[in-house]
C-alpha cells in the first residue's frame, strides 16, 4: 500500500498511518488527482465509512493505507 511505502522509505510524516492499516483511523487521508483517482478499484464501505471521519474530505479523497 502506500502506507508502506511511506514507511518503506523512511518518509516521516507526523501521525500518518497512526493506526498502521487497520482501517480505524483517518490518518492516511491522501487527497489524489483525478486522473490517478479513476485508476483504483472503488474504496470499499469500511473505507468510506473512515473517509467520512476524515478531515477535508474531497471528491478524489482515499486512504493511503487502502492503495495496493
Ligand atoms: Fe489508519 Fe489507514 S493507517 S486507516
Amino acid at each position: 500500500s502506500l502506507l508502506d511505502v511511506a514507511i518503506d522509505n523512511n518518509i516521516d510524516l507526523e501521525g500518518f498511518g497512526a493506526c498502521e492499516g487497520t482501517l480505524s483511523c483517518s490518518t492516511c487521508h491522501l487527497i489524489l488527482k483525478k486522473e490517478n483517482y479513476d485508476q483504483l478499484k472503488p474504496p470499499s464501505d469500511e473505507e468510506n465509512d473512515m473517509l467520512d471521519l476524515a478531515y477535508g474530505l474531497e471528491p478524489t479523497s482515499r486512504l493511503g493505507c487502502q492503495i495496493i
